[in-house]
């Protein structure tokens, strides 16, 4: 099945960098500031990325404990990171570089499986048409810059530069395409999957790259679903059945480079939000954004950095882990991988840590960070043998005792071995 590494990874690098990333104020500059082409270019044209290395990337990556790594070959912007014969927009007029086969190179001899993201957005070419996005929409006559365009041209381009995507770096495990916005604002048309041909470019992706994973952002159904910058509260549904998804988060909220901005989550709230997310059967795809000369910030290598210690030890509640049937304690989140149940400890209680139904289900317990075995107990229905019954807890429950001081980890886990 082609989502299977996908499902074992569980954990992915996003990398969103362009000529935004030197502009050092959010990938969607242009738009936001409304800038000009003439007012954008200047950021292309000092596009000078001589700290970006693609095998460090990779390297801090793999010591993260993600599976996979997904470059922005090119954003909303249009500026690609690869020698497009289509436009001379490119970090190859801007450096001679083509960094897309840097990273599908550096990424692959890491042993990572190797991703893509592909705006279907485009500011720059003359022939997309103007939308509530675009840069353009509130000149003064914006409607009429449509005269002219052409979304028919438009998509031969964006076919064409797929296709070259797809056919010079070899295999390509993953696409994510971005992305589709139906509704009418403000009098403008958004994007629909007929202004992309969704169909036919699904078609080309499953003819040139027959295993890759394609995302749901082409307004036609993909291999997994995209939820951004939330989590979901329970695993997604479609029919009664699990749906594949991952959910892409930033560290501060922007995906490109922002200098000033410093709102970042701490590494535990990131490391909650994966075990959240594979508790839930999905993934999560964390994002770096380089900065004007490619390097990743150091507040982004500092969190990668605590995450990293983190997976060292807690890998297996992870990798290869999913949604778990069982009803988890309030304090925390359960992962299964194999006859493994990881119990994840979001809040730290006191003494003890009671699991409804699991009484006679487990035969053993231990922190995985350091292995200790955990004192286990299960409630007695009549009370009459010697075991504690803490008051409320229901007959079935399977009592953990726990150190009253939290292990000095990032968030403590309880590996059950299942009977
Ligand atoms: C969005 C944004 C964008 C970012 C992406 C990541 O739709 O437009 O800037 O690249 O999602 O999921």
């Amino acid at each position: 099945m082609r989502q299977e590494w996908f499902d074992t990874a569980r954990f992915g690098l996003f990398v969103h960098f362009g000529a935004y990333s030197g502009a050092a104020r959010h990938e969607w500059v242009q738009a936001y500031e409304r800038l000009t082409d003439a007012e954008y270019l200047p950021y292309a044209r000092h596009f000078e990325p001589d700290r970006f290395d693609a095998a460090a990337i990779a390297a801090t990556a793999v010591a993260t404990g993600m599976g996979y790594s997904v470059l922005t070959t090119k954003h909303h912007d249009g500026f690609c990171l690869w020698d497009s014969e289509l436009t001379d927009f490119s970090s190859s007029t801007a450096c001679g570089r083509d960094l897309v086969a840097e990273h599908v190179e550096a990424t692959r001899a890491a042993g990572l499986k190797v991703g893509l993201y592909y705006s279907l957005i485009d500011w720059h070419h003359p022939d997309f048409t103007v939308d509530w996005n675009h840069p353009r929409r509130d000149d003064s006559g914006a409607h009429a810059l449509n005269d002219g365009r052409s979304m028919e041209r438009y998509r031969a381009y964006l076919h064409g530069q797929v296709r070259e995507l797809l056919t010079r770096y070899g295999t390509i495990d993953y696409l994510f395409f971005d992305f589709t916005y139906p509704e009418t604002k403000q009098g403008w048309a958004g994007k629909a999957a007929e202004d992309w041909d969704a169909e036919g470019l699904m078609a080309l992706c499953r003819e040139l790259q027959p295993d890759m994973l394609v995302n749901d952002r082409l307004g036609v159904p993909g291999d997994f679903v995209t939820p951004e910058q939330y989590q979901p509260t329970k695993p997604i549904l479609e029919a009664g059945s699990p749906v594949v998804w991952e959910a892409c988060q930033t560290t501060n909220g922007s995906w490109g480079y922002h200098r000033d901005n410093v709102d970042f989550k701490s590494a535990p709230l990131l490391i909650r939000m994966l075990a959240d997310s594979v508790s839930m059967g999905g993934n999560m795809l964390l994002n770096v954004g380089p900065d004007g000369r490619g390097a990743i910030p150091p507040a982004d290598l500092a969190l990668l950095g605590e995450i990293g210690d983190w997976m060292e030890l807690h890998r297996d509640a992870i990798v290869g882990a999913g949604h778990a049937s069982y009803t988890p304690p309030r304090e925390g989140v359960y992962t299964l991988r194999g006859d493994r149940l990881h119990l994840h400890l979001f809040s730290w209680p006191l003494g003890f840590v009671h699991l409804p139904g699991l009484a006679g289900k487990a035969s053993y317990a231990r922190f995985l960070h350091d292995g200790s075995w955990l004192r286990t107990s299960v409630t007695d229905p009549d009370q009459t043998a010697n075991v504690m019954r803490p008051a409320g807890e229901e007959a079935g429950t399977l009592t953990v005792s726990l150190p009253v001081r939290r292990p000095d980890v990032a968030v403590p886990v309880i590996e059950l071995t299942l009977a």
